[in-house]
């Protein structure tokens, strides 16, 4: 450990850092659909930040394996999260929405969509079990008020955090017991967590630097913001917000323990900030990802009601996936891509991270005491 990430861990020490148990108040987000791997979580806790695996969409035997490999792979803490949105009424016509995916269908050699569509029994609860009989220290949730959760949570001995868009749902959060607060604002990649969703799937899309201080007064439990931070200036700026901490997703997707396919990377490597739409077209609530053509052919036509738009399209992304093809698969992603970088591991990122924290925080310090403005790129 170098002199610099000892002034880094003291001067960005918040009480986040005892309650999740890391070094740095610094969360890599979990991702569902790939991305957060054991290796990814385990390299970003290694490294002394938090790294979440993305319970969602896993069996709970998968999840059993996954949280094996990490602890196989580091002795740190580290979470697991789910997301909790219960299905939505809506849209049901799932021959229109068929109908536009089997075009997809037509060019990956897949037989055309089935207009039965069956909602798989929830597994969350076996889930759930599965991750407190690990003894895994952080539970979180998003998409959904877990105040049924987390005494359950508690008694299996994990803290539990969960996500929020609105002061409201923070105050919500609060007073169900949770230990801290993900504040998500609107550039943030991936689906808003909003909770729940009004009759029009519109939902509100507060951005961070406005969110995160709202939440800050509004509740006593730690605030981590997420959305559009992806470097050691928006962590600063987290903390100066008042945040205990930081959530960032977008940069991990593109680290080289990403489960990310290449062409997905490749994509957010080459967008910009303004790529991304805040859609309902990629799983039937609304998530932030870059405009492809699995977007620009939904135009104008209405998604199915979560979950079923996602169910619809499954064999669709999965062979999108194993194609490496970018353009027919939901690439979720935040604002802030010109910050993502390549050929990075994930530890190199949360140490990058850290350090030009710690010289933004000098820079800060010595600016106002000498009164000057803080020279372009110093
Ligand atoms: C590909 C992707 C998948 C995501 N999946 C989840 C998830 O399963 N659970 C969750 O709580 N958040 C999920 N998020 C949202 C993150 O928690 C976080 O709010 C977001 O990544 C922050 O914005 P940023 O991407 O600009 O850093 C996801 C984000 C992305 C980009």
């Amino acid at each position: 450990v170098s002199s610099m990430d000892d002034v880094s861990a003291d001067a960005l020490y918040t009480p986040l850092c005892d309650l999740l148990g890391c070094r740095y108040p610094l969360l890599q987000a979990p991702m569902a659909g790939g991305p957060t791997t054991p290796e990814l979580v385990a390299a970003v806790s290694n490294a002394g930040g938090f790294g979440s695996l993305a319970g969602s969409r896993l069996t709970p035997t998968q999840i059993d394996e996954a949280i094996r490999s990490v602890r196989g792979q580091t002795d740190r803490p580290f979470g697991v999260n789910f997301i909790i949105a219960p299905p939505e009424e809506g849209n049901r016509d799932v021959q229109a929405a068929q109908a536009i995916l089997d075009r997809f269908r037509a060019e990956l050699g897949l037989a055309p969509g089935t207009a039965e569509l069956a909602l798989p029994e929830s597994t969350l609860m076996k889930s759930l079990e599965v991750v407190l009989g690990h003894q895994v220290p952080v539970v979180s949730f998003a998409l959904g008020d877990p105040a049924a959760l987390v005494e359950r949570c508690a008694s299996g001995g994990a803290k539990v955090v969960a996500m929020a868009t609105t002061v409201d749902e923070s105050v919500r959060l609060a007073e169900a017991g949770v230990d801290a607060i993900v504040a998500q604002g609107s550039e943030a990649g991936g689906h808003r967590s909003t909770f729940p969703l009004a009759a029009d799937g519109v939902p509100p899309l507060v951005g961070t630097l406005a969110l995160v201080p709202q939440v800050v007064d509004a509740v006593s439990v730690p605030v981590v913001a997420a959305g559009g931070i992806a470097d050691g200036r928006g962590l600063v700026a987290a903390l100066a917000l008042g945040a205990a901490g930081a959530q960032i997703g977008s940069r991990f997707l593109v680290a080289r323990e990403s489960g990310a396919f290449p062409a997905w990377k490749e994509r957010l490597l080459a967008a910009t900030e303004v790529d991304t739409v805040v859609s309902r077209v990629f799983s039937g609530r609304p998530a932030r990802g870059v405009r492809n053509r699995l977007v620009d052919e939904h135009e104008g036509a209405d998604a199915l009601a979560w979950p079923l738009q996602a169910l619809a399209a499954d064999d669709v992304y999965r062979a999108a996936a194993a194609r490496d093809d970018a353009e027919v698969f939901p690439l979720l992603a935040g604002q802030a891509l010109r910050l993502l970088k390549p050929d990075q591991g994930a530890g190199e990122i949360v140490s990058e991270i850290v350090a030009q924290a710690g010289e933004a925080l000098l820079l800060l310090a010595s600016s106002r005491a000498t009164g000057e403005r803080s020279p372009a790129g110093a």
